[in-house]
């Protein structure tokens, strides 16, 4: 049985922590989609396109498929045949946004377990909001994301 692993999120850009939960992924998993929502509440600092674009570049492994998904993520897993959502649990904060969207996507989609993995401990305070915020003001990112988000950032903002 391929055991197909779907890895959601917004990706608001794709940071070093993601880059480590995807590979985390990638260990117990046949194959990792990374799953970029469209609709992402509030707006994006980067479009669609320019979003998976990024994950595209930071992640070279051919057992990653980069898709996007519009509607329940719940959907979109059963669709594509996955039996595992992936989420990173960074701190205790993380927790009860990330209880209830399990319990919730368990409700639409019984078939699909939600796992949810710890990132690496000197990316544990990583967040792509912190990231956008850090880079706006023009602070180095240099450690926290792939050279090219650092780019993509940079021309964002016009530093
Ligand atoms: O990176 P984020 O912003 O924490 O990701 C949140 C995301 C995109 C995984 C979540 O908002 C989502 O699944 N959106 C799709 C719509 C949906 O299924 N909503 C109900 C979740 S219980």
């Amino acid at each position: 049985m391929t055991r197909v692993a779907i890895y959601p999120g917004s990706f608001d850009p794709i940071t070093r922590g993601h880059e480590d939960l995807i590979r985390r992924a990638r260990a117990f998993s046949d194959r990792v989609i990374v799953a970029v929502a469209v609709n992402v509440g509030k707006q994006p600092l980067f479009t669609l396109d320019e979003r998976v674009a990024l994950i595209r570049q930071a992640v070279e492994d051919p057992g990653i498929e980069i898709r996007s998904f519009d509607g329940l993520l719940a959907d979109f897993a059963r669709a594509a045949g996955a039996t595992l959502i992936v989420r990173g649990l960074r701190a205790v904060s993380d927790f009860e946004y990330e209880f209830q969207m399990a319990l919730m996507n368990r409700n639409l989609a019984p078939g699909v377990e939600t796992v949810f993995l710890v990132p690496a401990f000197d990316l544990t305070y990583l967040s792509s909001s912190l990231v956008r915020e850090v880079a706006r003001f023009g602070g180095d990112v240099s450690r926290l994301v792939h050279p090219a988000v650092r780019k993509a950032l940079q021309t964002k903002f016009g530093k």
